[in-house]
Order: C-alpha cells, then sequence, then structure tokens
C-alpha cells in the first residue's frame, strides 16, 4: 500500500499523486492542481483549523482518546506528583529533564530574574484601579521589549536563552503587581529566598509581616496547577505566540500575543463560568433540575467536554487530588460538594456518556483558586505564568525550524471587485 492520495479533478480529468508522511498531506500538494495555467491552485478551506497541522512539535503529546497527556514524553501525572513548576519548565524549555547542576543553574538564573525595572512600576501604576489584570499583564510583558531592545536578536541562542529566563521570572511580579494594582495595594518585591511559586504567594498576599511564607500544601497545590497549565500544544494562545513569532519579532512581544489568546472567554475563563454555574445551582437538591435543563439544551455543564479529550481530562483528574490539600488547610469550599455531587450523576447520565463528556481542567480549578483567596479575574493570569513555559518552548522550537515561515493564511474572497470609485461630491450630493 503505497503512502499517497490519488485525487482525480473531476473539473479537468487530470490525476494528481499527493504523498501522505505522518499521517498528513501538506497542503501545497493541493496548490498545485488548478484547472489551467491561469486559475489559483487549490486551497484547503479549515477555520479554527480543525483538521490542519501548523508544525512539527517536540514539546506536548495529547491522545484525546485515551486521556494522555505527556511533556517531552513525560506523563502529566508523574511530573505532577514528583516534580516541580521550574523543573518542568526546564523539561518543556530543554527538552530533557536537568542534571543537579542544571536545575541548580536554572533555578539561581530564574530566581535572580523577578525583579523588573523600576520603570514598569510606575506605567503600572498609572492602569485605572478597575483595570483587569489580564489587560496590565499583557501590556507589560509586551513592553518588556522595549527595555531589552536586544531581545529582537532572536538568531542569537544566548541571547534568546535570556529573554526565556527573563519572561519565565518576570511573569509572577508582573501578575502580582497587576493584582495588587486593582486592591490599591503597595507592590511587594520578590524574595529571592523563596521558591517560585511561594514568591508568587508572596508578591500577591503580604502585608505588614516581615516575612510572608505561605503554607507549604498551598504552594504545593499551586505549583501543581501551575504544572498542569504549563503547555497544551496548538491551543489559541500557543498558536497566537508561534503565528506573531513567525514574523520575527522579539519574544516579548509574541508571548504577549499569547497573553491576549488567553484574555478570551473561550480559552482561558471556563472556571470562572464553572462557579458561577455551581453558585447558581445552590444547593444538592437543585442538581437534578438543572441536569434536566442541560439535556433540553437550554445551558451547558460548563467544565464538561473538550475539543481534544473525549475522555477524562488527566489534569482534572489530578486537580480533584490537589482540592484534599487545599481545603485541608483552607477549609472546604461548600461549593466542593455540589461539583462533586454534579459530576457523580453526569458521569452516569446517558446524555454525558453516550457524548463522551466528562469533567475538563476547569471544573475544579475555579474552586481551588477561589479557596486560595483569588479573584476570578486573577484566575487567567494564572493560567497565564503557568502557560509562559509552554509558549517559550513552542518560539523556540518555532525560530529554529527551518521548514517554519511567516503565518500568513489563503482566504476565499466573498466580496465586490473593480468598482470605480464615486467621488464624495457625487455620493453625498
Ligand atoms: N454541557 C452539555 N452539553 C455539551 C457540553 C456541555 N459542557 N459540551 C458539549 N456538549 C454537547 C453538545 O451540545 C453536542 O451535543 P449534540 O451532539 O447533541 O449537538 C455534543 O456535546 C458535542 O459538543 P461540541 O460542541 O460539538 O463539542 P466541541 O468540541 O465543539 O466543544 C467545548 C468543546 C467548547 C469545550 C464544549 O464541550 C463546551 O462548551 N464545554 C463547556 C465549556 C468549558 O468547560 N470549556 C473549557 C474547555 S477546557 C479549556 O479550554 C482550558
Amino acid at each position: 500500500m503505497a503512502d499517497s492520495l490519488t485525487v482525480t479533478d473531476n473539473r479537468t480529468g487530470e490525476t494528481y499523486e499527493v504523498p501522505i508522511a505522518d499521517g498528513a498531506i501538506r497542503a501545497d500538494e493541493f496548490g498545485k492542481i488548478r484547472v489551467d495555467d491561469d486559475s489559483p491552485g487549490l486551497a484547503l478551506y479549515d477555520p479554527g483549523f480543525v483538521n490542519t497541522a501548523s508544525c512539527r512539535s517536540a514539546v506536548t503529546f495529547i491522545d484525546g482518546e485515551k486521556g494522555i497527556l505527556e511533556y517531552r514524553g513525560y506523563p502529566i501525572e508523574q511530573l505532577a506528583e514528583h516534580s516541580n513548576f521550574l523543573e518542568v519548565a526546564y523539561l518543556l524549555i530543554h527538552g530533557d529533564l536537568p542534571t543537579k547542576e542544571q536545575y541548580e543553574r536554572w533555578e539561581h538564573e530564574i530566581t535572580f530574574h523577578t525583579f523588573v525595572h523600576e520603570n514598569v512600576k510606575g506605567f503600572m501604576e498609572g492602569f485605572r484601579y478597575d483595570a483587569h489584570p489580564m489587560g496590565i499583564l499583557m501590556a507589560s510583558v509586551g513592553a518588556l521589549s522595549t527595555f531589552y531592545p536586544e531581545s529582537r536578536n532572536i538568531a542569537d541562542g544566548d541571547n534568546r536563552h535570556m529573554q526565556i529566563v527573563r519572561m519565565i521570572a518576570k511573569m509572577p511580579t508582573l501578575g502580582a503587581w497587576a493584582y495588587r494594582n486593582a486592591q490599591g495595594k503597595p507592590y511587594v518585591y520578590p524574595d529571592n529566598d523563596l521558591s517560585y511559586t511561594a514568591n508568587f504567594l508572596a508578591m500577591l498576599f503580604k502585608m505588614s509581616e516581615r516575612k510572608f511564607e505561605a503554607d507549604e500544601r498551598l504552594v504545593k497545590a499551586l505549583d501543581v496547577l501551575f504544572i498542569l497549565h504549563a503547555d497544551h500544544e496548538q491551543n489559541c494562545s500557543t498558536n497566537a505566540v508561534r503565528s506573531v513569532g513567525s514574523s520575527q519579532v522579539d519574544p516579548y512581544s509574541a508571548v504577549a500575543a499569547g497573553v491576549a489568546a488567553l484574555y478570551g472567554p473561550l480559552h482561558g475563563g471556563a472556571n470562572e463560568s464553572v462557579l458561577r454555574m455551581l453558585r447558581r445551582i445552590g444547593s444538592k437538591e437543585n442538581i437534578p433540575a438543572f441536569i434536566e435543563g442541560v439535556k433540553n439544551g437550554d445551558e451547558k455543564l460548563m467544565g464538561f467536554g473538550h475539543r481534544v479529550y473525549k475522555n477524562y481530562d488527566p489534569r482534572a483528574q489530578i486537580i480533584k487530588k490537589a482540592c484534599d490539600d487545599v481545603f485541608e488547610v483552607t477549609g472546604v469550599n461548600p461549593l466542593l460538594e455540589i461539583a462533586q455531587e454534579l459530576e457523580k450523576i453526569a458521569l452516569e447520565d446517558d446524555y454525558f456518556v453516550s457524548r463522551k463528556l466528562y469533567p475538563n481542567v476547569d471544573f475544579y480549578s475555579g474552586l481551588i483558586y477561589e479557596a486560595l483567596q483569588f479573584p476570578p479575574e486573577m484566575f487567567t493570569v494564572l493560567f497565564a505564568i503557568g502557560r509562559t513555559p509552554g509558549w517559550l518552548s513552542q518560539w523556540l522550537e518555532l525560530v529554529q525550524d527551518k521548514e517554519q515561515k511567516i503565518a500568513r493564511p489563503k482566504q476565499i474572497y466573498t466580496g465586490a471587485r473593480g468598482l470605480d470609485y464615486v467621488p464624495t461630491s457625487e455620493r453625498w450630493a
């Protein structure tokens, strides 16, 4: 059996052999199919890239049918249990787990780049009191490109590394300050004695105490959440980073595009909707009526279903376990009981079973974030901090991939042609 496709163009009767490699065909092969020399080649129409691979990538593997997620080949379950976010960031960026020396150097580098230029503080203070922290984060990550103009030299490996370290290091500082801005509280400088995630919590919540030391169980839970969000192959924001990065702009500008994409409710905001839904349901007795409403198509069970996962989202399993650790410290979020009961009923109901609708990463994450005292606007900021190493590893792959070109999709033009301009003196007369 040949690895190829035989295509007959019924407009011309011509037959073409299109090679198949890695389960894909190259779209430009279809460009060779044309009616005559003057007409354009055949294009593929795929809004939302539902069935179009835009790159080769060795970063993240997902098998949605089986519920498998691996970073650089390592299962997410093992990384969440045994690793930490900084090590996972190293793994994503470098392609393998670090030796002891490599890890210590990496940790040192990241820790000592957590401070941002004082001018960043100045312009962050310029945002209005009610500015959304994601808007602030997007603007300030983009603005970092002006502080590090050398970052545009993306051909230089050492230079790329420097910017990657800076961005992973500074995201928590920017995210925490965006939060403090909304609270009208003074910004807290990084504490380099603390771990990556403990330092983030200190910058968020420290008040007058000399040292803020968060409960280790909460630090661990948030660290796990960062690991779970660290990459998810070619999702909307990663595609935004790659698309903008393909113009060879500096990585701060490319990552700012990723933050912008994540800001949208279809991408980063579902956990907030889960909380609103649970609050509306209010108590376990109201669940059957709610489920009936979902089955009648009146509304959706938020936090269920996924474009890729047609099985239990492996991240949801891990988060469910992390809930126990967090609630041991903070006390149980009363919405947990409703969520668990909802899940139990839904997983036994034929509507959900037949459609392969399982809890996704957002079903339980909002409950943890709320227990950690984060307001809903901050949920997506946490996602962005976790996703930064993923964005950067994908960006790194992009800029080193000889096959990549500037991202420039085709269109199917549906507008008017060849109109004659009518001067305003005639149109407005
Ligand atoms: N509640 C009830 N029914 C659902 C749900 C849900 N959450 N999700 C899908 N369905 C139904 C659809 O109505 C459809 O039913 P039908 O075949 O009778 O028409 C069927 O299941 C297939 O659903 P699609 O919409 O085709 O699935 P798609 O892959 O396009 O959508 C999505 C995936 C957007 C995640 C969807 O499941 C959804 O809206 N879920 C709720 C929102 C959510 O939790 N989003 C977070 C996703 S995770 C993330 O982005 C980080």
